[in-house]
């Protein structure tokens, strides 16, 4: 009896500590002890929507209730939370802010900006209920046809990380996570999910990996989110090469690796090779996990590795910690700060004769239907529903301008009949563009000031650009130019150009032709009244390009490994569809540009401001791991204005070919009114000026004279100074992920 009893009692007590084992962050390893496999194997697999996520978000990690487990809800960026703006039977909306879209933040190269912008997403991740933010996309822009680059920041790495790892840090200053993605080189989206880039060794750690790895060393981002493509022939989501390897064992990452939303492929092999997380996830996957440990084609161990890092990451939770979200962000300061932000991510082109800012709003003739139907930000999982758009006309309006009524009614008649026609053509194309006669643009340069044309972009995720009516400006928006501005230019008027885009257009071609252009990106959804703040002067443009601006994409140099959205029978290996040779190896953007001497329309860098400004003396000191150098900055026009200055660095000639400079740090000022200056400083470390040597797999910095340039572009040096790093540095780091097809790699000897 007495034997029935313990037995029973203590029966009650494994029952009642199996249910009381509730995660803490002690007693990780008795929980990992107490999992079932098929347990494990569901924190190793996330799902779509099982009901416990936040309705229109990405995923969910699954829970466990015995162990206190709550679901993770993962939802997309980068330009704000997308969610379902309205749920059934929910009188409450769910809209998110509309930010800037990626390119458009790193044409501010003004981090403290970024890490704002992202406190703000971060804020409203979690008043929504989310807890990690897949964000953000840090892809090089390799060509200027992927269709997702508006998502990504910029052809330079340095650039890219630095940008990467301040809206890390802001969304994560909220207590939330974000996904820096799509690891690696996910450079194009023709056949994304199967396409296999080769690269050599030494570009792929130079310029593609290296956004990542500076992200890395400046912030902490929960997790990172493998890419659908091959790399060298082994899916990013299979290598261990890349995900164990080099992002764990030689980067030291320690959060959690989840794969982007694929399915139909191998799970136990992408477990092995480092993911967490197998996203979106489907039971198959939990299935094949469980009977590849069982017949021990995958170690507990590696099984249990990877739940470590999602227990990890559910302690940090919003969810786990039982916060109660609001769904009530602030969505108003959010907006205003969107609308301040954006100007500074604006670039102005062209401003001849000081044509911007229009001080006194006047009668604006406003042409491009895109000025009636502003874009905010991309398309695909990028794409943020958002309330509203303020498009050009009614920032104008609101701005105190007197918008032409009559081509107001013009292109909404017109915009009725795009979406007829677009019924059949089923398809966004800037070959639409409305023409009208020489006659009524006339009279409209009787009646109005000024005149302002909208050329519009749109692209985003599945799909490439095209070169015809996509990069290159049709022949109906070239004649809409020519005309107006002939026809304002005959009565003395000027004409403004704003374009309103998410990726590089030709613009050598016609950029003569009006007196001003802005590029304005897509710029979040207060997009109109920011546009209009700038063209009024109620506030300055002062970004940069985060890439270059070829003549034509023709020059690019990848363009020749390219899919040209030319599209392809699918099946046969085709070059640049099946794989895609990165012959261009390191010169990527401007490294091309400027070793080359090519020349481009708008270089690296590049941007006008409503005042001019001047550099002083740069002062360098040497440090014990580099050197320090500053640089006074000093508005010397009549204007207010910001400034960023790029510290570009060239190498001594030494064993290895190298690009004729690069860009090894950047700052921007404060905003100096006229006669006012700014020292701006930069902290370069010796490693930081080493190349990859493929042969010994070793990071080198050669000894000898290192060139300072201070640019305010790739083409305008406007201060040197120079550097003596007197020995050589090496970092031995691991020889892997060779390429798997024989590269013709670009040279300069
Ligand atoms: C997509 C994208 C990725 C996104 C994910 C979830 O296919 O490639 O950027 O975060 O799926 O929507």
């Amino acid at each position: 009896m007495k034997k029935t009893i313990f037995t029973f009692t203590l029966l009650i007590a494994v029952i009642t500590n199996a249910q009381q084992t509730l995660l803490t962050p002690d007693n990780i390893d008795e929980v990992i002890k107490e999992l079932t496999l098929e347990e494990k194997a569901r924190l190793l697999v996330g799902r779509y929507d099982n009901g416990k996520g936040v309705p229109g978000a990405a995923g969910v990690i699954q829970d466990i209730e015995r162990f206190g487990l709550p679901p993770v809800a993962l939802t997309d960026g980068p330009a704000g939370v997308r969610i379902a703006p309205t749920r059934p039977g929910d009188t409450a909306t769910y809209y998110a802010t509309g930010f800037p879209i990626g390119t458009a933040l790193a044409c501010t190269w003004n981090t403290d900006l970024v890490e704002e912008i992202g406190a703000a997403i971060g804020n409203e991740v979690l008043e929504y209920g989310c807890d990690v933010l897949l964000a953000p996309g840090i892809n090089i822009h390799r060509s200027p046809l992927c269709g997702r680059d508006f998502e990504y920041f910029s052809e330079d790495p340095v650039l890219a990380g630095n940008i990467a790892a301040a809206y890390v840090n802001g969304v994560q200053s909220n207590g939330v996570g974000t996904s820096v993605k799509h690891f690696a080189v996910n450079s194009q989206e023709t056949n994304r999910f199967e396409v296999d880039e080769v690269v050599s060794q030494r570009a792929l750690r130079e310029i593609y990996l290296k956004p990542f790895q500076i992200a890395l060393s400046k912030s902490n981002p929960w997790t990172i989110m493998s890419s659908y493509n091959r790399l060298n022939g082994t899916w990013t989501q299979s290598s261990r090469e890349l995900l164990t390897d080099i992002l764990r064992d030689e980067w030291g990452y320690d959060g959690l690796i989840m794969t982007d939303w694929t399915d139909g492929r191998p799970s136990a092999e992408r477990v092995y090779a480092g993911n967490s997380l197998l996203m979106p996830g489907y039971a198959e996957q939990e299935t094949d996990i469980i009977e590849s440990v069982r017949n021990g084609s995958l170690s507990m161990e590696d099984v249990d590795r990877q739940v470590r890092h999602v227990l990890d990451l559910i302690l940090k939770t919003p969810h786990y910690k039982g916060y109660s979200f609001s769904n009530k962000p602030d969505l108003k300061a959010h907006a205003a700060l969107t609308r301040s932000a954006a100007p500074e991510g604006m670039v102005l082109l062209e401003n001849r004769d000081s044509a911007l800012p229009i001080v006194n709003p006047g009668k604006v003739a406003l042409f491009g239907r895109t000025s009636y139907d502003f874009m905010a930000g991309g398309l695909g999982s990028g794409d943020v529903n958002k309330a509203y758009i303020v498009n050009l006309s009614d920032g104008l309006t609101n701005a105190g301008f007197q918008v032409d009524g009559r081509l107001k009614n013009y292109y909404e008649a017109q915009r009725n009949l795009r979406e007829k026609t677009k019924e059949i053509a089923g398809e966004w194309s800037a070959d639409f563009e409305p023409v009208l006669s020489d006659r009524n643009i006339a009279r409209l340069a009787e009646d109005n000031d000024v005149a302002v044309i909208t050329f519009g972009r749109q692209a985003g995720e599945w799909a490439d650009r095209h070169i015809d009516n996509d990069f290159n400006i049709s022949n109906d928006e070239r004649a809409l130019l020519e005309r107006v501005t002939e026809a304002f230019h005959a009565l003395g008027k000027k004409v403004i150009v704003v374009l309103n885009t998410g990726g590089v257009m030709e613009t050598a071609s016609w950029k003569h032709i009006p007196d001003a252009i802005l590029l304005a990106w897509q710029p979040g959804q207060e997009a109109g009244n920011a546009v209009a703040d700038v063209i009024s002067g109620v506030a300055f443009p002062s970004g940069k390009l985060s890439m270059t601006f070829p003549l034509t994409v023709s020059d690019v140099p990848a363009n020749n490994n390219f899919p040209t959205g030319s599209g392809s029978d699918f099946g046969d290996a085709r070059r640049n569809h099946d794989y895609t040779l990165h012959d261009e190896d390191i010169y990527v953007g401007y490294r091309y540009f400027t070793s080359f001497d090519k020349p481009v329309s708008y270089p690296f860098g590049y941007g006008l401001s409503y005042t001019e400004f001047e550099y002083g003396k740069p002062v360098v000191r040497a440090t014990r791991d580099g050197f320090e150098a500053s640089i006074d900055v000093k508005n010397t026009g009549n204007a207010p204005g910001k400034e960023v200055v790029q510290l570009y660095v060239g190498a001594p000639a030494g064993e290895m070919e190298k690009p004729v400079f690069e860009l090894k740090g950047f700052a921007k000022t404060a905003a100096l009114q006229p006669g006012e200056s700014q020292t701006l400083r930069f902290v370069v470390n010796s490693m930081d000026l080493a190349s990859f040597n493929e042969d010994s797999s070793q990071w080198q910095t050669e000894a000898g004279n290192y060139r300072l340039m201070f640019g305010a572009s790739a083409n305008d040096i406007r201060a040197t100074a120079s550097f003596n790093q007197k020995k050589p540095l090496t970092k031995t780091v691991g020889n892997v992920l060779q390429p798997n097809r024989q590269l013709n790699r670009l040279t300069r000897k």
